[in-house]
């Protein structure tokens, strides 16, 4: 190599490894963030990022846009290590032309999907970005979609994961949406269709960024985002706790991580964790993290639909995935976002080969206006198509409630489940004992002398009939009623067997979740 080529090589590259200079680099930081390259540092296992198309310009020639050309062109992309697995990573910088999306760093973004999914290795995707790149036009737009098509051609081929790290306003938000998993760094980070600007416009209301599509907004009430961090450096390291749970692909099982936890340890507080009074709350996640290879259960969607609380364990070393009803919240009744984010959840679960345990604890779905209106009924069926549907080893546990529908869509053996497991506090019936009298003695009720007297030695009846688990065990819908200190080693046992399970769906083009 002539020392001209090297020379200007080396210039290319000092260019590309400069962004968009000093200055702006400073004022990243100053926000509290991180470059692109630091996320990307940060994130891989050290020393393993190896960069693409690190020489990428753009050709714009409008505005002035050819004499402002920098190496790599907003983006900075390649592949390295998590924990010595591949992954795929781009991050979008700020610091060049706002991290804008031109033609030409659209098309690395769609070159390192490609080669991902030959390899079969995840997408995380670390956003920071003013969205199209307004100088380049439809040929900006026209990259966008040439990224959704691919993340709808790679979703349940390889998990995609996407950071937001800054701006993601506009049609922007759509690639993160298709995306299996969305983080936000809390004061940094937003997401929004149509900002505050333009809302004042058309709609006249008055909204912050922040409050509109701040991390919390998305974390607590739309539900757009599944996780939110406080700096850069605990988002990048929470991906990395997120992809220590999944395969790199659809046709891999998840990695094993050795545990010291013995497969047989007994929880004495699982005994007397569930409260005699059937209308007392109590944390499901303590039965969770009772039961959980070291106590340790990474939440998805903390802050959303609280009434249903999803995430991942360890089972023996194994990942599973984990649904269970929240009593401490709404009593752990089915709501419309309890339904959307369990669906959505269990679907991922599927497509990647993550064994589900369903924990019930459930009085029903959710009554009122509000729910039927906002089609509970469309909803909630999402939840019971996605558990009907999936085909990886499913096991329920019924600690106390398991009412009517509810009863049914949550891992009932109707719908495939493998081992369907009842604490002996389980109570499985079409609807709870006050409901139930009311219908069923009406008429006995209104002519009784002492009508409280009646309801409640009625009640008491129909609690003796049905609130416990042994109807449902004599017809052979529980595998087994079990002392709850066992659970630990029943869930291990029942996974361990269902190793080799093997299931399908009829041939189809695809089903028609009720969307
Ligand atoms: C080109 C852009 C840009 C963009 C920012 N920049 N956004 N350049 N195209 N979309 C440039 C700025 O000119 C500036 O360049 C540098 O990036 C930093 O931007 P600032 O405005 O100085 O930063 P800040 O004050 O932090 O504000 C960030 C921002 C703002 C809120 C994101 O830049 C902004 O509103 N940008 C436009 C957002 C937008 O409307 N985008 C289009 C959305 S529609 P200099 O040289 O001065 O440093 C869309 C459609 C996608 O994205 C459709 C997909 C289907």
């Amino acid at each position: 190599m002539s020392d001209d080529v090297r020379a200007r090589l080396e210039e290319r590259i000092a260019a590309n490894r400069a962004g968009g200079g000093e200055a702006r680099v400073s004022h990243q930081h100053e926000q509290g963030k991180l470059t692109a390259r630091e996320r990307i540092e940060t994130f891989l296992d050290e020393g393993t990022f190896e960069e693409m198309d690190a020489l990428v310009e753009h050709d714009c020639r409008d505005f002035g846009m050819a004499r402002k050309r920098i190496p790599g062109d907003g983006v900075v992309g390649g592949h390295g290590r998590v924990d010595g697995r591949p992954v795929f990573v781009f991050a979008q910088d700020f610091t060049v032309f706002g991290g804008s999306l031109s033609a030409a760093n659209a098309e690395k973004i769609c070159k390192l999907m490609d080669l991902a999914m030959k390899v079969g290795a995840p997408v995380v995707g670390l956003n920071d970005s003013g969205g199209a790149r307004i100088q380049e036009g439809v040929a900006s737009l026209a990259g966008y979609a040439d990224i959704f098509l691919r993340n709808t051609l790679a979703s349940g081929v390889v998990p995609q994961i996407s950071a937001i790290m800054g701006p993601c306003a506009g049609g922007a938000v759509y690639s993160p949406a298709i995306t299996d998993f969305v983080l936000m760094v809390e004061g940094t980070s937003y997401m929004f269709v149509t900002g505050p600007e333009v809302i004042r416009t058309v709609t006249h209301e008055e909204v912050t960024k922040e409050k509109l599509g701040g991390a919390m907004t998305h974390n607590s009430v739309s539900g757009v985002a599944h996780f939110v961090t406080g700096t850069d450096a605990q988002c990048l390291a929470q991906i990395r706790r997120l992809l220590s749970y999944v395969p790199s692909n659809n046709s891999q099982r998840p990695p094993v991580v050795p545990t010291d936890d013995p497969l047989d340890r007994e929880a004495p507080e699982l005994d007397t964790l569930v409260p005699p009074d059937p209308n007392r709350p109590y944390d499901i996640k303590e039965v969770i993290r009772h039961v959980a290879d070291d106590g340790d259960f990474l939440e998805v969607h903390e802050h959303y639909a609280k009434n249903l609380v999803v995430g991942f364990v360890r089972l023996g070393g194994r990942s599973v995935g984990v649904v269970a009803n929240q009593p401490n919240h709404l009593a752990g009744t089915l709501d419309i976002n309890a339904s959307v984010k369990g669906a959505r959840f269990v679907r991922f679960c599927d497509a990647f080969n993550i064994p589900l345990w369903i924990v019930e604890d459930v009085p029903g779905f959710l009554p009122g206006t509000a729910q039927e209106w906002g089609g509970i009924i469309r909803h909630g069926a999402k939840l019971l198509f996605a558990l009907a549907e999936a085909t990886v080893p499913k096991v329920t546990v019924i600690t106390r409630k398991a009412y009517g529908g509810a009863y049914c869509v949550m891992g009932s053996k109707h719908i495939r489940t493998d081992v369907n497991l009842a604490f002996p506090t389980a109570e499985i019936a079409v609807m709870g004992p006050e409901g139930a009298v009311n219908i069923l003695y009406r008429n006995e009720i209104q002519k009784a002398e002492d009508a409280d007297a009646e309801h409640q030695r009625l009640v008491q009846g129909y609690q003796d009939k049905f609130a416990n688990p042994f109807v449902a065990a004599e017809r052979g819908y529980l595998d087994e009623v079990i002392t709850p200190r066992r659970l630990r080693r029943k869930l291990v046992a029942a996974f361990a067997m269902l190793e080799t399970k093997r299931d399908s769906m009829p041939t189809k083009k695809h089903g028609n979740i009720p969307l």
